[in-house]
């Protein structure tokens, strides 16, 4: 799979017949609005979980010095709660763009917070992406977070941002949190 998905997101689904377009988001997506949408709701979705095995080339990183961010893992039994934005097809113009590197579209079922369900669109980066780091301690994940930095800004920016955006929502995420205990104490060396 090439670096760059756009191309390839844009002929998976075809969203010319849809009014509008359920997407869950699960990492910046949660804390980075800068689309517009019609209605947010928290909700989730069943048998994923949160990693920081991403690498990322185009904004937490360079292509050279990629940064980590987030993907999903399968993981049965697991539940993964994001912010859920009901958008119109058009906005996908803009989300395959911020998403092109490594990113696919996958439809999938989730769950609002009141039970009801919908089928909406998740990005994933799935293993045989070409910027995919994989699995690694966490505390590896977190000195490697602090040494990262791309257009987007730094690397620890995201993962602060998540991790509070998942506390607005009451979502303790075990990866997340671990990720930012070893990552604070490195952050107060900073000047
Ligand atoms: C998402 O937030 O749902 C996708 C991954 C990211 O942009 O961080």
């Amino acid at each position: 799979m090439p670096h760059d998905t756009t191309a390839i997101n844009k002929q998976r689904q075809d969203l010319s017949q849809h009014e509008s377009v359920w997407l869950f988001g699960y990492g910046s997506l949660i804390y980075k609005v800068d689309f517009p949408y019609l209605e947010r709701q928290p909700a989730s979705i069943e048998g994923w979980s949160r990693r920081f095995w991403q690498g990322s080339h185009d904004h937490r990183g360079t292509p050279e010095q990629p940064g980590r961010v987030l993907t999903l893992i399968k993981t049965p039994g697991e539940r993964c709660t994001g912010m859920a934005y009901r958008v119109s097809p058009d906005v996908f113009e803009h989300l395959d763009h911020r998403e092109k590197n490594g990113y696919l579209r996958f439809f999938t079922p989730m769950t609002f917070t009141d039970g009801t369900q919908a089928e909406g669109l998740v990005y994933i980066a799935t293993e045989d992406n070409a910027a995919f780091l994989g699995e690694a301690d966490e505390a590896d994940i977190a000195k490697h977070i602090a040494d990262s930095v791309g257009p987007s800004g730094k690397n620890t920016e995201y993962l602060l941002k998540l991790s509070d955006g998942l506390a607005e929502l009451g979502v303790t995420d075990p990866h997340v949190e671990a990720i930012r205990r070893h990552l604070e104490p490195m952050l107060q060396d900073e000047p």
